[in-house]
């Protein structure tokens, strides 16, 4: 090894240990933007050492350089305007996509190493297994994270999708990528193993992911995501690179966590959410206000303002509805209107509450909430009690106290304890479901009333009614 490559796998070193740093930052909304640079910035001196390398090496054709920085400027400027350009609450669909790039790249590595390698007699079942695993994980990631992405962004429709003989590839497939791998080992030069697992991996993506509800996807994409990252070990496995496998085990294992977190906190087990459940999508109102069970009680915009306008201490929690109504800056402002007037406002968040990790988060710091003010589940939970009102904004399912009851799709979620503030408000806009599909039991306790409106509309009355009740 000379001296430049010795500095090269150095800086991979570096780059390695600026990945962990970065997401370290990531665990504290005040750091993670200073985390994400962080790891870009390691990526982009990563990238630009092989560039060196690969020059020193000279082993790269004009032409390959020509697509290598042509393929680099265009994915990037492709990349920072999709992630500029895109809406909040259109992000998984663009995490989706970027897996589904992420796990084709891993796959078309490991199918051009193998093919392309100088030294055939090289290929020992040591580069060919994880090739062939390559290859099927990544091939399975680009196939599955674009059905994602299209049942999030309605290209491809959201229910279950079943189909006869799905149970039988179910078996065939997993075989196929059995025999693939084992004609890899024998003929690793060869196109037919690479073409077995190719062709079985891009299906098994797609009958895995088309039977699971569209709502279920976030969960899935967060699986893919930790799919992507186990490829490109993969893939560092196969060139021998150990940024690569850094970088990519570093993924997966996040990914896995994260997935893992997820399902924890909506109580489901990953394997449930896979073979598909509850979650089919957004179920429509199961009862309108005016079909409403007798003890639903409606509260004007005037009503909820006299209780803001006198409260001491309010705790908000928002939830999928914010989200959707596109709320949040009108949510910012009653706030800050409450607070010029000296009243307490919190913001109660669920892990879980939304469609994506941190969604409620990010949405809030959108609309400039300070971050001391956004409690999670354990901190607010013992302060609902001193709250005067407790004011759900398009939340359903993570206030339900049905959760603390076995027998039904949410037993043993933990929920946030709205229903023990004195006085609890709903803003949403008909008795319709939440993700769970279920009626939600605080809506008929007493001391809930309900704003039946759009959030946004809503909101925006409510700012304009507390003025005339605050002093
Ligand atoms: P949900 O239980 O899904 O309820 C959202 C509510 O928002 C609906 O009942 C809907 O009622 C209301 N809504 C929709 N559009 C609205 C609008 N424009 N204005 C006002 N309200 C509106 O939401 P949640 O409480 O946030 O719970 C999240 C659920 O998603 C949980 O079950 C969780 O397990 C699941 N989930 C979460 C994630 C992550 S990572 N966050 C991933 C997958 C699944 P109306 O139709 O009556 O307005």
């Amino acid at each position: 090894m000379n001296t430049l490559e010795t500095t090269v796998r150095y800086v991979f070193l570096g780059a390695a240990a600026c990945f962990v740093l970065g997401l370290h930052l990531m665990n504290s909304p005040r750091t993670a933007r200073r985390g994400n640079t962080l790891s870009a910035a390691a990526m982009g001196v990563a990238i630009a050492a092989t560039a060196v390398l690969l020059l020193d090496e000279g082993d790269i054709t004009g032409t390959g350089w020509l697509v290598l920085v042509l393929g680099g400027v265009l994915g990037s400027a492709l990349g920072l305007y999709a992630a500029q350009q895109i809406e909040m609450t259109a992000m998984p669909q663009l995490v989706s996509l970027f897996n589904a790039v992420g796990g084709g790249a891993a796959a078309l590595i490991a199918v051009n190493d193998l093919l392309q390698t100088a030294h055939p007699e090289s290929l020992g079942a040591r580069i060919t297994v994880p090739g062939a695993l390559d290859i099927v994980i990544g091939a399975v990631t680009f196939s599955g994270s674009l059905i994602a992405a299209g049942k999030l962004q309605g290209w491809v429709p959201g229910r279950p999708i079943v189909f006869r003989g799905a149970r039988g590839l179910d078996v065939a497939l997993p075989a196929a990528f059995a025999v693939g791998t084992l004609w890899l080992v024998l003929d690793p030069q060869g196109t037919g193993g690479l073409m077995v697992l190719l062709v079985a991996a891009l299906a098994f993506g797609v009958t895995m992911v088309l039977p699971i509800g569209g709502a279920d996807m976030p969960v899935v994409i967060s699986l893919l995501n930790a799919f992507t990252g186990t490829a490109v070990a993969m893939a560092g496995f196969v060139l021998a690179e150990p940024v690569l496998i850094t970088a990519g085990a570093l993924v997966g294992a996040s990914g896995g966590i994260l997935t893992k977190l997820m399902a924890d906190a909506m109580n489901r087990s990953i394997a449930h959410i896979v073979i598909g459940g509850f979650g089919t999508g957004d179920a429509p109102a199961a009862i309108g206000p005016g079909g409403a069970p007798a003890q639903v009680r409606s509260l004007s915009a005037d009503d909820v303002a006299i209780q803001l306008a006198y409260a001491t201490k309010v705790i908000v929690v928002p939830g999928y509805g914010l989200a959707a109504a596109q709320a949040q800056h009108e949510l910012g402002d009653l706030a800050a209107l409450l607070e010029e007037h000296g009243i307490e406002v919190s913001y109660a968040v669920h892990p879980v509450a939304g469609r994506m990790p941190g969604h409620m988060n990010v949405l809030l710091a959108e609309a400039n909430v300070p971050y001391p003010q956004l409690k999670e589940m354990d901190e607010v939970n013992p302060e609902f009690p001193q709250a005067d009102v407790a004011l759900v904004i398009g939340a359903n399912d993570v206030t339900n106290p049905a959760a603390r009851r076995p027998g039904n799709a949410i037993s043993g979620m933990p929920i946030l304890d709205v229903d023990r503030a004195k006085s609890i408000v709903v803003v949403k806009r008909s008795m319709g479901h939440g993700y769970a599909g279920i009626d939600n039991e605080l809506y008929t306790n007493p001391r809930t009333g309900m704003f039946f409106t759009d959030a946004k509309k809503g909101l925006a009355e409510l700012k304009a009614a507390v003025r005339q009740f605050v002093v």
